[in-house]
């Protein structure tokens, strides 16, 4: 038993979406969030610079006690899961990979479609998915540029991002898709916006809860899961604005929470 928080980061608040379902299937656990919006997007990044980015903010998250970290973040699993685990051996990580799998598992007509960053279609895990499960598929991948930033901006209906959806999926519908990867964890923040636009013929896959199981299973593996009733606290900091964060987690979690500030200096994170 422990009742440390979950540490659980991503570049801005695409993680909240797998927050989201933590809390929902965690209540009791304490969670300790951190948005890296001092650097969003990490999408357009070199590998090698979103990987000093995860592993500063895993030195933070580990120094306020976090007994495990999510790597709420595709374009972050991507490009440092694997050195995360080496770095700091003995702390449990969980990722997110692009959910190909289940993608190409459902698809009747072989046929998908995958949403996300540049550096998430560069990465290992990206190519290890593909190669295990979509040879017998037709894959169509899509960078959606633009579309963190307007998620960051907590416009996550209307016109603006209706339109833009659009030009990004009526094509991919063309290609004659039956299923939908959701490959960065802003996205489902616009589900119901994309849900609207491709229709029922589309199977959208968010792998988010799918995350959140797997943090309950590595917890309960472990003996780590948390002994406290009713819901368990929330902390959330960032690197860019507190308000920022916080109108976001009004907008987005229906949320009124204060947000810590944390600053950048020399590839440490250091709190404002
Ligand atoms: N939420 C992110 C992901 O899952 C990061 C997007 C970005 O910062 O470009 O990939």
């Amino acid at each position: 038993m422990s009742d440390s928080p979950i540490g659980i980061f991503d570049s801005g608040v695409g993680g909240l979406s797998v927050l989201r379902d933590i809390a929902a299937l965690m209540l009791s656990e304490n969670l300790l969030y951190l948005a890296d919006q001092a650097n969003v997007p990490y999408g357009h990044r070199p590998l090698e610079e979103v990987r000093g980015f995860s592993e500063g903010i895993t030195r933070f998250l580990l120094a306020k006690k976090a007994k495990l970290v999510v790597v709420a973040c595709h374009t972050a699993s991507g490009a440092a899961l694997y050195s995360l685990r080496e770095s700091f051996p003995g702390v449990p990580f969980v990722g997110i990979e692009p959910a190909v799998k289940p993608a190409a598992l459902g698809s009747r007509v072989k046929a998908i479609g995958v949403l996300a960053t540049p550096a998430t279609f560069e990465g290992p895990l990206f190519a290890r998915v593909v190669e295990q499960f979509a040879k017998d598929v037709r894959l169509v991948g899509r960078t959606c540029p633009g579309l963190v930033e307007i998620i960051e901006a907590g416009e996550v209906n209307g016109e603006r991002i209706r339109r833009y959806l659009e030009g990004v999926l009526h094509p991919l519908l063309e290609e004659g898709i039956d299923a939908l990867v959701l490959g960065c964890t802003h996205y489902p923040f616009a589900l119901e916006t994309i849900r609207e636009i491709v229709g029922p013929g589309v199977a959208i896959v968010d792998p988010c809860p799918g995350v959140a199981r797997q943090v309950k299973r590595v917890l309960e593996e472990r003996g780590l899961s948390g002994s406290g009733e009713g819901a368990g606290e929330r902390r959330y900091f960032t690197s860019g604005a507190s308000e920022g964060l916080e109108k976001a987690l009004r907008l987005l979690l229906c949320q009124e929470a204060p947000v810590g500030r944390v600053r950048w200096l020399d590839g440490e994170l250091e709190e404002v």
